[in-house]
């Protein structure tokens, strides 16, 4: 089968998903999956951008039985004659070193490819030294038309972001799409020079310098112990976690929200519809990522992937916005006889990024779930979502979609790696090849508590302090403070403190605080001075909510290769005696 012919056929077994082409190969996939014949499409996932970090999902509209099953016949006959077109193709690796052109191959000229970008007819993109047309690529890329960000350019630098395009079934794909070499005279090095390769980060924003960066690109980067003392985290020095660039959305003029439904029926909202059809809510609400305190579990078990995160991968904020409940019956959900196929609510970030929660938490009045625009009383920074996104209180953070700009109904979860891979907890013994499938997305979030800030007070400095009054302290102490947080809305109720490694507590002060929301979205800050005397080798702490639920002792219990939800006590050395 050619190139053209698959095109052809892969187009017409698509046609009826023309209005969101990107859908084509995830529709095609539920559509085997209900042929029971999900092999094939599996395999041309693979070869495509599947595998990719970029999210495949989109709405998916509800079809009857038996158009399904006729649409799967000839999807699977497509897939598969696909499937042996590719496996029998020559394997060229597009990382090969460039090369003298052959004979009768087309030079091209970077002004050329520069001038098929994303606004052009058709798309070019080049990868080392060579060409391609990826024009009839785009409508089946899984991942949507964001691989149009690369187009007139160099899509090797996307593929380093997007690691897992980094594959010979990916390089395979794009070299059905080859057209020339690049022109050697364009070459510094056999490279193009680095003025015409796009830096997908160029247009991020400036960041704070107290910020303790784990990665500059994408940025992500910690909140500072420092910052970590006031209830309301300062947003410029709010941790930020991006797997991506951050998008420039100019101001929010442009920006439209579309809302889609399961029948297909969509709603667009401007920033002014939002901010003036619907009532604005205020709540105050922890964001933490899941890969908080990660570093402490590869330290008290073993290895885990991803960023290595202390104990700042958190912070509260207020945040003000509308709710998403009310977007969405305005935009025609019946939350009273909720169609039973709508299951979750799908979020599509303006970079790439996807995630869902249930519908229940989505639709519960008392979950305050927000499309946020302020944090803190200012318009929301660009590192935090300008102008918009969701916020999703006592839920893991990555469901807190930045950027949104689509909101899908649907009865499955996003199909983002986010959703079905990388926030999830797997067994101990699990290695890095799991079962994707076999585990839960995180929603709501354990307990989790922390010690950010250890102080040693000497007699004379208690001074009578209210808080030497309230342990009865009239002798050299430690002061200690931190944090603790609960999913779901949990309130923490108690926070224990030891300073013999777990054989004796004390209950540390609950800070009060202003909370704003239906429930205890927040974390809550806690507060304890101890005798010097008493304090052996480590300070432990460990916050009890509102369920009882607690934390474990270590993390060899809990211990996952992804580091997700690391919540053993928290362990700090005594400091040593400033006398
Ligand atoms: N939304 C988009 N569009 N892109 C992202 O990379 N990261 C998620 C979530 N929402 C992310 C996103 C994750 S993993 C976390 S922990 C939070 O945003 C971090 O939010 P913050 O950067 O505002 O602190």
């Amino acid at each position: 089968m050619t190139r053209g012919n698959f095109n052809k056929c892969l187009q017409s077994a698509t046609s009826w998903t023309r209005s969101n082409t990107a859908n084509g190969l995830q529709r095609q996939q539920s559509l085997l999956e209900q042929a029971g014949r999900a092999r094939p499409i599996a395999i041309i996932r693979q070869q495509t951008a599947a595998a990719s970090n970029i999210p495949y999902d989109n709405a998916r509209r509800q079809q009857s039985a038996q158009a399904l099953k006729r649409r799967a016949v000839i999807t699977a006959v497509v897939v598969a004659a696909a499937t042996l077109t590719f496996a029998t193709r020559r394997e060229v690796h597009a990382e090969a070193p460039p090369k003298e052109p052959d004979k009768g191959e087309r030079l091209i000229r970077l002004s050329e490819i520069h001038e098929h970008g994303r606004n052009a007819e058709k798309f070019w993109v080049f990868k080392g030294d060579r060409v391609y047309d990826i024009t009839d690529w785009v409508p089946n890329h899984p991942g949507g038309e964001v691989i149009l960000r690369a187009a007139g350019g160099d899509i090797g630098v996307y593929w380093d972001i997007f690691t897992i395009h980094k594959k010979q079934e990916v390089y395979d794909v794009l070299e059905q799409y080859f057209i020339g070499r690049l022109d050697p005279q364009d070459l510094v090095d056999g490279k193009p020079p680095s003025e015409h390769v796009d830096d997908p980060f160029s247009t991020d924003p400036e960041r704070d310098k107290a910020l303790i960066v784990r990665s500059s690109r994408p940025m992500n980067a910690e909140t500072p112990a420092s910052a970590l003392q006031a209830y309301l985290t300062p947003v410029n020095t709010f941790y930020v976690r991006n797997h991506l660039w951050v998008p420039d959305l100019g101001n929010e003029d442009g920006y439209r929200l579309t809302v889609e439904m399961i029948d297909g029926e969509e709603k667009q909202y401007s920033m002014k519809d939002l901010r003036e059809k619907f009532k604005q809510h205020t709540i105050t609400a922890t964001l933490q990522c899941s890969g908080n305190r990660r570093a402490h579990m590869t330290a008290g078990s073993r290895q885990t992937n991803g960023l290595q995160w202390d104990v700042g991968a958190i912070g509260t904020a207020e945040w003000t916005g509308v709710r998403l409940r009310d977007v969405l019956i305005d935009a025609g959900l019946d939350v009273v006889n909720l169609d039973e196929d709508v299951q979750h609510a799908q979020f599509a970030g303006a970079e790439a990024y996807g995630a869902s929660i249930p519908v229940d938490k989505a639709i519960d009045p008392r979950g305050d779930v927000l499309l946020a625009f302020e944090m803190n009383g200012q318009p929301l920074p660009r590192d935090h979502g300008f102008p918009l996104r969701v916020l999703v209180p006592g839920h893991v953070a990555a469901r807190s979609v930045k950027w949104v700009n689509k909101i899908t109904m649907s009865g499955e979860e996003s199909t983002s790696q986010w959703q079905r891979r990388d926030y999830k907890c797997f067994g101990p013994n699990e290695g890095s090849n799991p079962d994707w499938d076999s585990a839960r997305a995180i929603q709501e979030m354990p307990v989790q508590s922390a010690i950010t800030n250890v102080r040693q007070v000497p007699q004379d400095r208690l001074n009578n302090s209210k808080l030497a009054q309230v342990y009865g302290l009239e002798e050299d102490a430690i002061i200690l403070e931190g944090y603790a947080f609960s999913g779901g809305g949990r309130e923490i109720v108690r926070v224990d403190i030891s300073a013999d490694d777990g054989r004796t507590w004390r209950q540390a002060q609950l800070i009060e605080n202003d909370e704003k929301g239906a429930k205890a979205w927040s974390w809550k800050q806690w507060r304890i001075a101890l005798p010097r005397r008493e304090a052996m080798r480590y300070f432990c702490v460990k916050a009890i909510d509102e369920a009882y639920n607690t934390q474990p002792e270590s993390f060899e219990a809990h211990y996952n290769f992804r580091g997700n939800l690391a919540s053993g006590w928290h362990r700090v050395p005594v400091p040593k005696s400033t006398d």
